[in-house]
């Protein structure tokens, strides 16, 4: 790559022709330049790291910090630089602080809890399937399917009304945007953040079988922790719960009808391992986390042969990771449901690697192995040159899936 390059090159990048394939210029950089500098929406210009070994190194070391209230953290846009001041999760606060809030919910994500709720799971999956097959069609399947199967298990999970599902999805399309202006994000959060305090408070004098009602009883009951606390913790929650998993579900059939061979084959199998595979190679080759993890150095050391210094911002961008021929042989820019590819970076990496994964697992093996069985002859209703793709938001995806059969 040319000095030109160097300098000019802003992240996030525009995709190329292919709309499951990261952006062309990424790929350039891991070939020649795998930690380089690039330009942000506010002009800083916080280190690019696009290998896969150079990712986990970054991600794994103590000497680099989550959290955004640090000088020369690289937001995603000013709507998140705002936000972030205003209400922390600890998906954005470093160990210890961190560790022990992350760890008040790690028994309700294990996988020996989560697979409890897999017949739940499918009975939702089948019943939205019965409604859709008794509608008409075409049909949104966003709307239809691809959003109401991880809101519905999140809010049986947390002991969130679905009725109120149109505010927490609505709420959750604003703070996901890379366009909302700063005004507009702190007041979606405060809604939504206000909207919980509430439940809490409800749950705290009567309780029910769920996560919110345990954190009311044991954590703010007790005072050990307030109200808004709480609240941030399950906006987290409601919201990395449900966006991500429902643009998976969206982009994850688009991917597949375009790749009818792989489709017919996740069809016809009975094997619940190569439906758990199919699972990890979506999740590798769409990468719906296409904004790149954000970090900042707490000390100077060496990376990839570029010395990071004290206080740089740096994105390690997991879309291109991913594929990265040294981890992924073969070729990584095809779909292979067979690829051995559990060791993808989809959920991140190191000590705020993904809380849910073993629940989203579950939701997308149910919905892969039921989907396409149910209604065989799903296709599109619109080429797919016409979709339009989740450009403009942090989670990768299709905003509208019209689809019929
Ligand atoms: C396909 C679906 C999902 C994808 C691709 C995904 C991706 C990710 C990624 C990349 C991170 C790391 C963030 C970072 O390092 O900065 C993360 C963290 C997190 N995710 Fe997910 N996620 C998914 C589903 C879920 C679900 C269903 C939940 C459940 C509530 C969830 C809850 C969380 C939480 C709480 C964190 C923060 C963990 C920490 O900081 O310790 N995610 N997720």
């Amino acid at each position: 790559m040319t000095e030109t390059f160097r300098e000019t090159a802003t992240y996030p990048m525009a995709r190329g022709r292919c709309p499951f394939d990261p952006p062309p210029e990424l790929g350039h950089l891991q070939e020649n330049e795998p930690v380089s500098r690039v330009k942000l929406w506010d002009g800083s210009t916080p280190w690019l790291v696009t290998r896969y070994a150079d990712l986990r190194a970054v991600l794994a070391d103590p000497r680099v910090s989550a959290d955004s209230r640090n000088a020369g953290y690289p937001h995603i846009s000013a709507g998140l630089a705002a936000r972030r001041q205003r209400a922390k999760s600890f998906i954005n606060v470093d160990d210890p602080e961190h560790g022990a809030q992350r760890r008040l919910l790690t028994a309700d994500f294990m996988v020996r809890k989560v697979e409890a709720l897999r017949p739940k799971i499918q009975r939702i999956v089948d019943d939205l399937i019965d409604e859709l097959l008794a509608g008409p069609k075409p049909v949104d399947l966003v709307q239809a399917f691809a959003l109401p199967v991880p809101s519905l298990v999140i809010c049986e999970l947390l002991g969130v009304p679905y009725a109120d599902h149109e505010l927490f999805q609505r709420i959750s399309k604003t703070l996901i945007s890379r366009e909302t202006p700063p005004d507009e994000s702190v007041a979606a959060l405060e809604e939504l953040l206000a909207y919980l305090g509430d439940l809490v408070e409800r749950k705290s004098s009567e309780p029910g079988d769920d996560l919110l009602s345990r954190l009311a009883v044991e954590q703010f009951r007790t005072g050990a922790m307030t109200r808004e606390q709480i609240a941030a913790m399950g906006q987290l929650l409601l919201v990395a719960g449900h966006e991500t998993t429902a643009n998976m579900i969206a982009l994850g059939t688009v991917a597949l009808l375009e790749n009818p061979g792989q489709l017919a084959e996740l069809r016809e199998t009975d094997d619940p391992r190569v439906i758990a595979n199919a699972v990890e190679e979506l999740l590798r080759y769409l990468t719906i986390t296409h904004s790149g993890r954000r970090r900042v150095a707490l000390a100077d050391f060496e990376l990839g042969g570029q010395l990071i210094r004290k206080g740089d911002g740096i994105i390690a961008a997991g879309e291109i990771a991913n594929r990265d021929a040294e981890a992924f042989p073969g070729d990584p820019n095809t779909l292979d449901i067979h690829r051995k590819a559990r060791h993808h970076v989809a959920f991140g990496y190191g000590v705020h690697q993904c809380l849910g994964q073993p629940l989203a697992r579950v939701e997308l093996q149910v919905v892969y192995s039921t989907l396409y069985r149910r209604i065989p002859t799903l296709a599109l209703a619109e080429p797919v040159d016409r979709l339009d793709f989740k450009h403009d938001m942090l989670v990768y995806g299709v905003h509208r899936l019209p689809v019929t059969w």
